[in-house]
């Protein structure tokens, strides 16, 4: 193999970094942290069932089914994954705190090492369903300033801390532990992808200035659902599912991995609109996917690469959270697409918007 001139994820953020020169090189060290977690994760993925020994002794305390705090069983991954992220990210002084999908609580740094400015929050494994049947999975961070009070000691940190709107996150990213291990991020320059190079184990520069595809004829939807939809999303598809015999005048293709990483990936590459909608199917959850640490991280990725995200009501970046474990309405990727779902939810809901023709024709009738 030839030497490669292609950058390395550190001399990309090194670059990144004299835009700033005062800048003291902390989130930089803590980006490469994350990289360093995201490398371990991907390895124990790819040996599968072979490293489960490996990962069994670690996870000894899920086996048997733990529920974590949304209710959801954890496997042995999530848990191995969310011990990897918090022993690659506590000791090195860029942090003054965690959160995460698997645990209940905020997480301070352990006194015995320094605090830093930054909170880190993340999905250690995202689309873990996915595990048993060799499906991509990936992980999801994102990076907010603390509080100035938490960084220096003069208070402990709160739950409160980390309810920041997307808008201020002052990084985002993730990692697709596919075919491929890919490393996706933004510094809120723009976003850029690196691949696993398994012989170097470095990310190299392999996605230099990500842009999403303004339309698309591709959105991906769990249609199992379709009984619990509102009306706006339930028109959407049903238009994309008339294809070019209904108002759209088009065919449309649709997929479901059931890895939102995966998905968000797909759409950066290719353009498309992913939709996990708030629905009425359980009024205690407004949605599925996380706010912190699934739909902030990966709407400020889509919307630096020129995509958008939203709830279908307003834009992701500027919802307030109340929780750390909140759900939310998602729908984010090809600009077009995701401005025209959010028009039909401004749009008064009637039946009269859908051609009569077509509703007689929907496969997600009601
Ligand atoms: P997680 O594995 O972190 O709990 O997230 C899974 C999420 C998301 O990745 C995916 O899009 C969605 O759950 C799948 O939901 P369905 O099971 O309803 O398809
Ligand atoms: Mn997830
Ligand atoms: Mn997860």
């Amino acid at each position: 193999m030839t030497m490669s001139n292609r950058s390395t994820l550190t001399q990309y953020l090194i670059e990144q970094r004299r835009r700033f020169p005062s800048a003291s090189g902390d989130l930089n060290g803590l980006i490469l942290d994350v990289a360093l977690a995201c490398k371990e994760i991907a390895r124990i993925v790819a040996f599968g069932e072979l490293g489960q020994a490996a990962s069994r002794t670690e996870a000894a305390k899920v086996v048997g089914g733990n529920v974590n705090v949304q209710g959801e069983v954890q496997k042995p991954l999530d848990v191995v994954s969310n011990d990897i992220f918090m022993r690659r990210n506590e000791w090195g002084g860029y942090l003054a705190g965690m959160a995460s999908e698997e645990m209940d609580d905020v997480s301070p740094i352990p006194e015995s090492f320094p605090r830093g400015k930054y909170l880190l929050v993340f999905d250690p494994l995202d689309g873990s369903s996915n595990i048993d049947v060799n499906v991509s999975v990936g992980s999801i961070f994102s990076i907010l300033r603390a509080p100035d009070e938490v960084a220096s000691g003069q208070r402990p940190l709160t739950e409160a801390d980390f309810l920041q709107t997307g808008a201020v996150q002052v990084a985002a990213g993730y990692a697709l532990y596919g075919p491929t291990t890919m490393f996706v991020l933004t510094v809120g320059s723009g976003v850029a992808g690196f691949t696993l190079n398994p012989n170097l184990g470095e990310f190299m520069l392999t996605h230099p200035d990500i842009r999403v595809a303004e339309d698309t004829h591709e959105f991906a939807i769990n249609a199992s659902n379709s009984r619990f939809w509102e009306p706006p999303v339930k028109r959407y598809v049903d238009e994309c599912l008339a294809g070019s015999t209904g108002p759209r005048g088009r065919d449309f293709n649709m997929r479901w991995i059931a890895s939102m990483v995966a998905e968000a990936h797909r759409i950066l590459m290719r353009g498309g609109v992913f939709m996990y909608p708030r629905d009425l199917k359980d009024p205690s959850k407004p949605g599925r996917l996380r706010l912190l640490y699934e739909a902030n991280p990966i709407g400020f990725i889509m919307e630096q690469a020129g995509g958008r995200a939203s709830t279908g009501r307003q834009p992701m970046l500027g919802v307030k959270p109340t929780a750390l474990h909140q759900r939310i309405g998602l729908v984010f990727g090809s600009k077009n697409e995701v401005e025209r779902i959010e028009r039909y939810h401004r749009e008064p809901s009637s039946r009269e918007s859908v051609t009569p023709l077509f509703v007689e024709r929907s496969l997600f009738r009601d």
